[in-house]
């Protein structure tokens, strides 16, 4: 940490140690004011919950245009996706993305996510052991969702691996970033062929984008992008956000027991795990002005600033004792799915996955044990476990 005129700090906060437990960073940078230049990255970094909030409501000061990775390669590379503009054309390209995802829209797939979730945790309970990710979290996305977009069944076990490469491919030049290039290439050369075959199934949620494409509406970049969109962020995130689920009651007994005993509090408690382990954890915008963030701290215009879903969801200025996981506490503030025009446009389903999951545990779990050491996997944006391990009763 350093006395410069503002806050700033020589923290590394994607070195192996950071991301696997970056919580004590965080802290101590928001102790040092609404914003910290980290100075190794030239970056802004904004982690208070007031402050992210802020920024995340003001496209017209916070730009997505110029990308929301931390490298110009990823943000020139996914220029055309949704998450790269601002409003108006991001207006529009959403509209494609949201009219399959409202919650009347997903009226008629809930009853398929809640059958298939009852029949794999009927299926878990009877083996005992299993592991968390690959046997649960997993399973959703991939059997599920993938037949709601409508994706092709060639390639589908290679996206999980595709997706996680996405986002480590946004993170700051640097051996993470560079490794995840060939996952990259992969994945966009794979998207470009689905567009090209048009390898939709026709109806699914899919087949929307590669319509708008053909009338002439959205360039092929664009197609990708919304591809992308689905495939990407509908993969890592919900699978991370049930296997942390899974390790915060394995480690929480005493709110497992609650869960079971009033399921009603399912939505408070994917809440609540949102609100501790958020999936994503960092993206950046770029300043269009000089913006005043108080306490004397000015973020000069055309600076790239990273915040932080997961350090605001932890800001004691905004939750009384935020490393407590509290499953009645219920956070329907939480910053964990963005907030304003670009908020996450995928939050109905995953929510309807995550309900689904743990509904059909609590009726069936008494309680939940880890077996062995879970694996976390080590990502620039994301944060979540390769293997969880478990034991249920
Ligand atoms: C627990 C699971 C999820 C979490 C925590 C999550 C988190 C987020 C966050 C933080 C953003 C904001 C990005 C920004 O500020 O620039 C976002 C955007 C987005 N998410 Fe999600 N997401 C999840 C699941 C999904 C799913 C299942 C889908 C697709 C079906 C999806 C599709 C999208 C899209 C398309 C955007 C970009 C929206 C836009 O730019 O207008 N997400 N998500």
């Amino acid at each position: 940490m350093s006395t410069a005129a503002y806050p700033a700090a020589d923290v590394d906060l994607f070195s192996d140690e950071a991301l696997a437990d970056p919580y004590p960073r965080f802290k101590a940078l928001r102790d040092l004011g609404p914003a910290v230049h980290l100075t190794r990255h030239d970056l802004w970094f904004v982690c208070r919950y007031e402050q992210v909030r802020a920024a995340l409501g003001d496209w017209r000061t916070f730009s997505s245009a110029r990308g929301i990775g931390l490298n110009d390669d990823f943000n020139g590379a996914w220029d055309g996706a949704l998450i790269h503009q601002d409003p108006p054309s991001q207006t529009q390209q959403r509209k494609l993305f949201t009219e399959r995802l409202s919650p009347r829209a997903l009226r008629s797939v809930a009853e398929n996510i809640d059958r298939r979730a009852e029949e794999l945790a009927a299926a878990l309970v009877e083996r005992g052991d299993f592991d968390a990710v690959t046997d649960l979290a997993q399973d959703l996305p991939i059997r599920v969702i993938m037949d709601l977009i409508g994706w092709p069944q060639k390639g589908r076990d290679e996206l999980l691996d595709m997706a996680a490469g996405w986002f480590d491919s946004g993170g700051p030049a640097g051996a993470r970033t560079s490794a995840a290039e060939p996952k990259v290439q992969a994945l966009m050369a794979y998207l470009s062929e689905v567009v090209a075959k048009e390898d939709l199934v026709p109806g699914g949620f899919g087949w929307n984008v590669l319509e708008a494409h053909k009338r002439g509406e959205i360039p092929v970049e664009g197609a990708t992008g919304l591809l992308a969109g689905y495939v990407v962020a509908a993969f890592d995130t919900t699978v991370s956000v049930i296997s942390s689920g899974v390790w915060l009651f394995a480690r929480h007994p005493e709110q497992w027991e609650v869960l079971v005993g009033e399921p009603a509090l399912v939505p408070a408690a994917f809440n609540e795990i949102v609100r501790m382990e958020s999936p994503i954890q960092v993206f950046s915008r770029v300043t269009t002005r000089d913006v005043d963030l108080g306490e004397g701290v000015v973020i000069p215009a055309g600076a790239r600033v990273m915040h932080s879903y997961g350090s605001a969801n932890r800001d004691e200025r905004h939750y009384t004792d935020p490393d407590h996981f509290d499953i009645r506490r219920n956070p329907l503030d939480h910053l964990g799915f963005g907030f304003g025009n670009h908020a996450c446009a995928g939050q109905g389903l995953a929510k309807l996955e995550a309900h689904a999951v743990f509904k059909a545990l609590a009726a069936r779990v008494e309680r939940i044990e880890l077996t062995g050491e879970p694996v976390r996997a080590l990502n620039n944006i994301t944060r979540g476990f390769s293997s969880v391990p478990v034991r249920v009763r």
